[in-house]
């Protein structure tokens, strides 16, 4: 095991990863082939590594997916590193630590600005500059309260003719574009927007049950415990009441609802009685691959007008490590290098140590390591930030300004 080398995982790799995937998480279950095959389809040819040894044996895998996620409200190229898992005889050797190594690297090769994962361990992913970013909430309703929604409101809209119909796979892009355009008017961060061919891809294969209706549509899907909701877009009051009117409409049978939806929904403006007070949260974690890229990409308040110095020291991604100005003006915000230091060679990017160097007026220009970064992208206040001990230098001032330039309160909806 002393070689270790990172490569694409090629189709002729497929049984091996797979078998490496069953030794970690046991055998693939019910419809798991045609999952293994989507998932393997879709990040074979560059989004897929492995860790062989000296004699070319996979020991490692995991993947890339390519996923676009909401920043401020605009979307950006997110990879969400997922299938990650090390034949059990060659663990606790820094197999998976090089691996993710690689798959960092590879982000910033294939255009991805930010990343996201769901982790077993946070360990693993804090060495190559990862933090926790978020939860994933499930909030539980009775299915009553919902139905009640409907009945009020919903159920005028029907007779008047709103619309509402099961969605059908050409309605996909419908579906993506009303997704898309959530994110943006309600200025979100975290949630992942599913592309057409996927939306069409599981309405075509009934995964899951979708309606539409004008100005909306809902998703979810149905087990004999419960009803799950992943995803409810509305633009009007009544568009919202009709699609929570659909979900309740069973509660008769069954009459637990789960939702997977922005914690701050507004139906919970609406609704007349509580959550349930059982919450169940998955953190995920998140990390930027390319800073300059990712602030130009991201949305901010257009009411905000910031300019703040950060120095960045990334190991993994490079290109990040420097000492940045970050301004914000007019809703868009830029990143411009300060610090003169110029990138190595593409053989070796990492920037010299010494950008500790960066300036007369070092000591007030805040400085983190690629896991503060992240955390502070993911809208963690500089103040937590210091007491984790992830930021080091600055002023009170500088803070306040990063803390209204990063502010976020993000989540993700959908695990992967
Ligand atoms: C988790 C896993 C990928 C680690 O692989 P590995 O090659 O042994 O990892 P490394 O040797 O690079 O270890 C890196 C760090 O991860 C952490 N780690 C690894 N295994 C761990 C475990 N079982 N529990 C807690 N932390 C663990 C440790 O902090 C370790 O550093 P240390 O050994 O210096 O303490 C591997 O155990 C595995 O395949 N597990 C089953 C599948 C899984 O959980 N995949 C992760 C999905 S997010």
């Amino acid at each position: 095991m002393s070689e270790l080398r990172t490569r694409d995982v090629v189709e002729s790799d497929l049984p091996a990863v797979l078998s490496i995937r069953a030794r970690s998480f046991g055998p693939l279950g019910a419809g798991g082939e045609q999952w293994w095959q989507r998932v393997s389809g879709e990040t074979l040819g560059g989004r897929m590594l492995a860790v062989v040894d000296e004699s070319d044996t996979v020991v490692g895998a995991g993947r890339i997916r390519p996923f676009e996620q909401a920043w401020g409200g605009r979307h950006l190229r997110m990879g969400g590193v997922a299938g990650v898992y090390v034949e059990p005889s060659a663990r606790g050797r820094g197999v998976a630590t090089t691996l993710t190594r690689a798959l960092v690297r590879r982000m910033g090769e294939l255009g991805d600005v930010v990343s996201c994962l769901f982790p077993t361990t946070p360990t693993l992913y804090r060495r190559t500059g990862y933090e926790v970013g978020g939860v994933q909430t499930r909030t539980t309703y009775a299915g009553h309260l919902l139905r009640a929604l409907g009945t009020s409101r919903g159920t005028a809209q029907v007779a008047r003719g709103d619309g509402l119909r099961p969605a059908r796979p050409e309605d996909a892009q419908r579906l993506h574009d009303q997704a898309r355009e959530a994110g943006s008017r309600h200025g979100l961060s975290g949630p992942m927007v599913q592309s057409v061919a996927t939306v069409r891809g599981a309405l075509e294969r009934n995964e899951l049950i979708a309606y539409v209706v004008d100005g909306g549509h809902v998703v979810y899907d149905l087990s004999e415990h419960a009803l799950t909701v992943e995803e409810l877009v509305a633009t009007t009051p009544e568009a919202a009441a009709t699609l929570w009117g659909v979900v309740g409409s069973g509660s008769s049978a069954v009459p637990t609802v789960h939702t997977y939806l922005d914690p701050r929904d507004p139906v919970a403006l609406v609704l007349g009685g509580l959550p349930e007070t059982d919450v169940r949260q998955v953190p995920w974690m998140g990390r930027v691959i390319d800073l300059e890229a990712a602030w130009h990409g991201r949305g901010f308040n257009p009411h905000l007008s910031v300019e703040v110095d950060l120095v960045v020291s990334d190991a993994e991604a490079p290109r990040n490590s420097g000492r940045w100005t970050l301004a914000v003006s007019g809703g868009s915000g830029t990143a411009t290098r300060t610090d003169g230091t110029p990138l190595r060679g593409d053989g070796d990017t990492r920037l010299s140590p010494d950008i500790a160097s960066t300036g007369p007026a070092d000591g007030e220009v805040l400085r983190v390591e690629a896991r503060g970064l992240s955390a502070l992208w993911c809208g963690w206040s500089v103040s937590r930030l210091r007491q984790a001990g992830l930021a080091s230098g600055g002023t009170r001032d500088a803070d306040a300004a990063l803390d209204a330039a990063f502010a976020a309160q993000p989540f993700i909806t959908e695990y992967f």
